[in-house]
């Protein structure tokens, strides 16, 4: 039947948001609902919040210039709806926006377009994702890949906050053109009490082309093996020293190769002048002839599954990712687009197989001054007050960093 408007409680909207308040009958044809379904609440919460955010946001303005303030501000809105989509959605929640008008600002650089922003992470659910980066994070790709979902600590919320007018400003001035994670949104959930802090960044990996091998590289050789737990499964987040035992190499040409490490060198100087270190490189391979093959044999098994049921009764849900993806025309394998998979390189003419590599810098938000706060508490439990503390700094992290970088690149 008709669905009751989420009638919404006190809203407080920070910098130049207009904030309105909707009650509105909604009188939908019941295949045409669209209802923030997922699995967990804190998913549909951020589905909701994407949701009512670019909305809002599509009344607001685009300023000539972003002001100091917008770089502190934040729209947070309370929702009270314990009649409508009950199912889906906790009664009570909280959902608050950091920074709204400097992360729409960000997603134009990045040539991202807000209503194709909200619908990848509106129209069908984040699906649940192995971790890309540091352990301990949650992960979500949107439904259709473009955009990560990493659940995020307080202290990062902060660390955003600390280097967002540098970052932006170096956007600005590399056009969008880095290796550096694109941070698109930054969010908070309250929901049951329980404040939860995501961030959004557009994927590293392709939104299609599958990787069937990924490293984290951080130049540093002390520890950086994966443990038998992690190369368990199903797709192993291999590190430096696997790397090298390998004898893994990433072909690519020289131009693509001169244009990478310029991009990088610019990176990594801009995150130790902000004192950031403990960053690592993610690398995926897509192998083209492997997933065709792996393509004809998932299509086998489907055509299978079809056969087995008698065909009846299976509807398609109403917002599945098959009947939404937009009508682009279908790439040939191993092509992509260049304004999509924004990181991806192909492989050279000398290259054994046919790959495509993703490349780009992740975990940027660990700031030398708390890493050594962190050691120097350890350690002075350990060895007593004065110990001395060993690490480099983020300086030193920098220079390893892109020469290692440089050498498994030759
Ligand atoms: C998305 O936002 C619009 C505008 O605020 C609203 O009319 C619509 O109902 C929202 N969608 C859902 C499913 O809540
Ligand atoms: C391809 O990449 C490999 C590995 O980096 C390199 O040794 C080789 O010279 C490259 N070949 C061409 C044609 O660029």
């Amino acid at each position: 039947g008709p669905v009751q408007g989420g009638g919404c409680g006190e809203t407080a909207i920070a910098a130049s948001i207009a904030s309105k308040t909707k009650t509105k009958k909604k009188h939908f044809v019941a295949q045409k609902v669209k209802l923030f379904r997922a699995s967990d609440p804190l998913l549909s919460v951020l589905m909701w919040g994407v949701n009512h955010s670019i909305n809002e946001l599509s009344h607001v303005q685009i300023p000539i210039m972003l002001m100091p303030d917008d770089f502190k501000a934040y729209s947070k809105i309370k929702v009270d709806n314990h009649l409508f989509n009950k199912e889906n959605m906790p009664s009570h929640f909280k959902f608050k926006e950091y920074c709204p008008l400097v992360f729409r600002n960000l997603r134009e650089r990045f040539g991202i377009d807000d209503q194709d922003f909200s619908n990848s992470l509106t129209r069908s659910a984040p699906l649940n994702s192995e971790a890309q980066g540091r352990s301990g994070a949650r992960f979500h790709t949107s439904y259709d890949k473009r955009y990560v979902i990493k659940t995020i600590s307080s202290e990062d919320v902060a660390e955003m906050h600390n280097i967002l007018k540098k970052y932006h400003q170096f956007i600005v001035e590399c056009h969008g053109n880095t290796l550096l994670p694109q941070f698109l949104g930054m969010y908070r959930l309250t929901v049951d009490g329980d404040e939860t802090y995501m961030i959004v960044t557009r994927n590293v990996f392709s939104h299609r082309l599958s990787v069937y091998k990924k490293y984290d590289l951080k130049g540093s050789t002390v520890a950086r093996e994966a443990s038998d737990k992690e190369k368990a499964k199903e797709l192993p987040t291999y590190k430096d020293n696997d790397f090298i035992n390998d004898g893994q190499k990433i072909y690519i040409d020289e131009e693509n190769k001169k244009m990478f490490l310029e991009k990088l060198r610019k990176d990594v100087e801009f995150l130790a002048q902000l004192k950031l270190m403990d960053y690592s490189l993610l690398v995926g391979i897509h192998d083209v002839e492997r997933a065709e093959q792996e393509e004809v044999e998932s299509e086998d098994n489907e055509a299978e599954e079809e056969g087995e049921s008698d065909g009846g009764g299976v509807g398609t849900p109403p917002d599945s990712p098959s009947n939404t993806l937009d009508s682009t025309k279908p790439l040939p394998p191993g092509e992509f687009d260049p304004a999509i998979d924004v990181y991806a390189i192909k492989s050279n003419d000398s290259a054994p197989r046919k790959e495509i590599y993703f490349m780009a810098v992740i975990d940027i938000l660990q700031h030398y001054d708390a890493k050594k706060k962190a050691a120097h508490a350890a350690k002075t439990v350990k060895h007593g007050a004065g110990a001395e503390i060993s690490t480099v700094n983020p300086e030193q992290y920098s220079k390893r960093f892109y020469d290692f970088i440089t050498t498994i690149l030759s």
